[in-house]
């Protein structure tokens, strides 16, 4: 082959896909590059690529979402009746087995871009704690740490991270000494990609040899999971529950002995925590049964009649909030991938930089193109059985999305030193507060001194006098 020819078999399958373009600079590509863009142009799943062409790229799927509707059941945050009462003292008891047996995984998903947050690098090393400044990752580490300690038994951390932030994420675990935790239990993986597209159809190239393609969206876990050995290396260590959250939730309780319980006594295959809803439009995913199946329906897709519908008492039919918290059964992960399963593909319009048909790097100001990704929530309609627990929104869900305003640093802060009062109030510790019932201090609870609200009764003679506008670190 000279050294401009191009390769004969993949021209003619990319003509056929109507992608001849992305060979067009294969004349000034060096060898390694024009080996690098065969590996990419031969890992694409043409006929797929075909069919999103068609359905997500060139217009928005249609069919949208079913008119039928209905609200799921859900377990209440606090059991209502004697019957439930025993079956969360059950369920809390097969729990706490779970855990202590080594049963279950830490399992978080953090191979977003963050755009939104503007922060430079993994969002999991974002500095979030109020006092002690620690991040994410660290939190989640210390939470671990703390949970194998109490229940004599060694909790391994999965954290799925893409390419856009793998390396970068490898880096900061090690220079962090793995937050003092067994390198041996932390598995860092990859997720998969998928191409990006302008309008038109045709696949971006980001530069002259290489594929515009982004992280295909947290749904790419399950696949991931399975892909990268993670499931072996958790039915090898006799894992069965996998503890889902996401890296921008600083308060998440990720080893919860009630919900671990309700999904195992439940016999769920993928289950799934709600926080009710502050209004219609909260931009979170709602909850709803379409077809007989449980579903999640993100809040820019559910039609506004139906997210403002009430019930007789006033109360939002829709009310069940998404907060991107699972339960995931291992057996369900590995069947799905055994089955060769695929979710439903979701279109996303954005600025997407390219280089051009003449090679030039273009940074567009407004959006140009087409990104493709599938959501974790969309495996719920595949499971056989699935239970959803209500949680309080204080408790556990102060998602950091933004730099400023709602969702953001300060308000995920905010509720951080909230619930440390809130903990510290409950067992009768005397909390600063102002004439108009704010917080007059601010304060961390270390993941060693307190996993759960119950934990603090047990530490009183440890906590100190607070007073108005200390900085009270509790470790
Ligand atoms: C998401 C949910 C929403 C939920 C809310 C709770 C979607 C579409 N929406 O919103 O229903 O109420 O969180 O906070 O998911 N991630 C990856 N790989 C990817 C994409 C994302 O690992 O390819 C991870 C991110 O690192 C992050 C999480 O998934 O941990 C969520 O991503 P994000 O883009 O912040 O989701 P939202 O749209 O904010």
């Amino acid at each position: 082959m000279a050294a401009e020819e191009k390769p004969h078999e993949m021209e003619q399958l990319l003509r056929k896909h109507s992608q001849s373009h992305l060979l067009a600079f294969w004349a000034d590509l060096k060898a390694d590059q024009r080996n690098s863009l065969l590996t990419q142009l031969d890992a694409m799943d043409w006929p797929g690529i075909d069919a999103w062409v068609a359905k997500y790229v060139k217009k928005a799927a249609s069919g949208g979402i079913p008119r039928e509707l209905t609200p799921p059941e859900f377990y209440p945050a606090l059991p209502t009746g004697a019957r439930q009462r025993d079956k969360y003292a059950e369920a809390l008891k097969m729990g706490k087995k779970l855990i202590s047996a080594g049963k279950v995984a830490a399992f978080v998903v953090a191979g977003g871009q963050g755009t939104r947050l503007g922060f430079p690098g993994p969002k999991g090393d974002l500095p979030i704690s109020p006092i002690e400044k620690k991040t994410l990752f660290r939190i989640f580490a210390e939470t671990i740490t703390a949970v194998s300690d109490r229940y004599g038994t060694t909790c391994p951390w999965y954290v799925m991270t893409s390419p856009l932030n793998h390396d970068d994420t490898v880096e900061i675990f090690r220079k962090n000494g793995y937050y003092g935790l067994d390198s041996d239990n932390i598995f860092l993986f990859q997720q998969g990609t998928l191409p990006n597209f302008g309008f038109d159809g045709r696949i971006l190239l980001a530069e002259k040899g290489k594929i515009a393609a982004s992280p295909d969206g947290h749904g790419g876990s399950l696949k991931a999971l399975y892909e990268s050995g993670a499931i072996e290396d958790m039915k090898r260590r006799g894992i069965e529950y996998i503890s889902y959250w996401q890296v921008d939730n600083p308060l998440i309780n990720i080893f919860d002995p009630l919900f671990t319980g309700l999904h195992a006594l439940d016999g769920a295959e993928m289950s799934s925590k709600t926080v009710i809803k502050t209004g219609p439009f909260e931009k979170v995913g709602n909850f709803c049964i379409a077809n007989g199946r449980l579903t999640v329906i993100e809040y820019s897709d559910l039609p506004d009649d139906l997210a403002q519908k009430e019930n007789p008492d006033g109360s939002l039919v829709f009310r069940l909030g998404s907060i991107a918290i699972h339960i995931i059964s291992t057996a369900f992960v590995e069947k799905l991938n055994d089955k060769g399963f695929s979710l439903p593909i979701h279109r996303a319009v954005k600025k997407i930089p390219y280089i051009d048909s003449k090679g030039n790097p273009i940074k567009p100001d407004k959006p140009n193109g087409v990104k493709l990704e599938t959501f974790v929530f969309d495996a719920l309609p595949l499971a056989a059985n699935s239970i959803i627990l209500e949680t309080i929104r204080k408790e556990e869900f102060a998602p950091t999305k933004n730099a400023t305003g709602t969702d953001s640093i300060e308000t995920s802060r905010q509720m951080m030193i909230d619930r440390a009062a809130d903990w510290l109030e409950s067992a009768h510790v005397e909390i600063p507060r102002k004439a108009d019932g704010s917080l007059d201090c601010t304060l961390e609870i270390a993941p060693s001194f307190a996993i759960y609200k119950e934990d603090i009764a047990e530490k009183l003679d440890q906590i100190p006098k607070i007073h108005s506008g200390d900085k009270t670190y509790l470790a």
